[in-house]
């Protein structure tokens, strides 16, 4: 659901319904992995939408699935209003120039023979041709300037060996950049970087969509950093998108009980145990994933309801997208909850007053 902001125009890039599933043990074996399950997004242009999540919810693969890395199972992805013919090798060199990936590892992306200068060169020649001589060293140093590596001098003959984390980082979104993208993949592009430079990464990216009007998907763990960036942030929990809406109010004030425990465990990991009462445990396996809502297994308010059928997505009296029995007027969803956690918590709780009501009830009640 795009804030009002990015209800303008049309989206750059659109996914809708893309499903992976990874066979495991081989095809024969029938099993898979379902690394994400009918994920719908779209990106505009200067806006950033983050996708939030635990390790292992499917973030990476819905960066791969984009960027074409992987083929979808199924479901279609669109690129400035054109359905994308996975078959067409032309149409694909164009679709990588206009949607270009950041990796989260800024050692292992850039090759450690070649110098920033032949890097970058050659990421402009890939795109445009024509390009060679003193033109070519021209847009190399613009490139270095763009992303901030100045004076271009210090930087243009070094290897990448020779540079810190977070100036190969800048090489890297330079390299990106040589594409002229419209869409940039940023698939957790400060975790692995020192906590005193990632603010500068983010503010870089900041200006290529304040200035260039590049739209950004910025995948991360971190729900400070969504905060700070993105206008719109989507939470996946195993491989399904569980809550989105304006970032301001998906982390500050959350919907979704794993937004709760993604939001609230960020400085303290035992926070929402602690709250809620029964959150603990791991995420499910998505090889054999639960059934009906995917986070039942460790919902302090699972009904019988959510484990019998997928909840919908409704949207909460707050603005986001939520995908959970509770914000539904489906009385059959709040029969037995409330069995965990205190008053005290419930009355705080960022739900419908119908449902509050009817927890605080049942614990009356027992
Ligand atoms: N090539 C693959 N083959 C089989 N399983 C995969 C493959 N790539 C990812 N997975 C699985 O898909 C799930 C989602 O992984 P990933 O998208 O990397 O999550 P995240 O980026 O959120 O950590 C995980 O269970 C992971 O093990
Ligand atoms: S649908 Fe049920 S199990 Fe899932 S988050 Fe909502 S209350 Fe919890
Ligand atoms: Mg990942």
């Amino acid at each position: 659901m795009p804030s009002e902001k990015l209800e303008v125009g049309n989206p750059v890039l659109r996914a809708k319904n893309i499903i992976k599933h990874f066979p495991v043990g081989g095809l024969k074996r029938g099993r898979y992995v379902h690394a994400t399950d009918a994920v719908s997004l779209d990106l505009y242009a200067g806006h950033v939408v983050a996708l939030v999540g635990e390790s292992g919810s499917g973030k990476s693969t819905i960066a791969k699935l984009l960027s074409q890395l992987v083929p979808i199972t199924s479901g279609t992805i669109e690129l400035n209003g054109q359905l994308i013919n996975k078959h067409s090798r032309r149409k694909f060199k164009e679709y990588t120039n206009e949607v270009q990936m950041i990796f989260q590892d800024p050692f292992g992306s850039l090759n450690s023979i070649h110098t920033v200068r032949y890097i970058l060169g050659r990421a402009l020649q890939i795109h445009k041709k024509s390009l060679h001589g003193a033109k070519l060293q021209e847009a190399v140093i613009e490139l270095l300037q763009r992303v901030k590596l100045t004076p271009a001098a210090r930087y243009i003959d070094k290897f990448p060996h020779e540079l810190s984390g977070g100036q190969r980082q800048h090489i890297s979104i330079a390299r990106a950049l040589a594409a002229d993208p419209k869409v940039l993949l940023a698939d957790e592009p400060i975790s692995m970087l020192d906590v005193s430079i990632r603010l500068g990464i983010l503010n870089l990216l900041k200006d290529f969509r304040d200035n260039y009007g590049i739209a950004i998907l910025y995948i991360t763990h971190d729900v400070a950093s969504a905060r700070y960036f993105a206008d719109e942030t989507l939470v996946m929990y195993a491989g399904r998108i569980i809550e989105r809406g304006n970032s301001e109010m998906v982390t500050q004030h959350p919907a979704h009980p794993y937004t709760d425990l993604l939001v609230n465990s960020a400085p303290d990991p035992d926070h929402f145990n602690a709250l809620r009462g029964e959150a603990k445990g791991e995420a499910p396996s998505l090889i054999d994933p639960p059934s009906g809502c995917r986070f039942r297994t460790r919902c302090p308010f699972a009904t019988e309801l959510c484990a019998a059928q997928l909840p919908p997505t409704v949207k909460a009296a707050t603005g986001q997208e939520v995908a959970c029995w509770l914000y539904t007027d489906n009385p059959g969803a709040m029969v037995n909850i409330g069995n965990k956690g205190d008053l005290t918590t419930i009355h705080d709780l960022n739900l419908p007053e119908q449902v509050k009501a009817k927890l605080i009830q049942n614990k009356e009640e027992k």
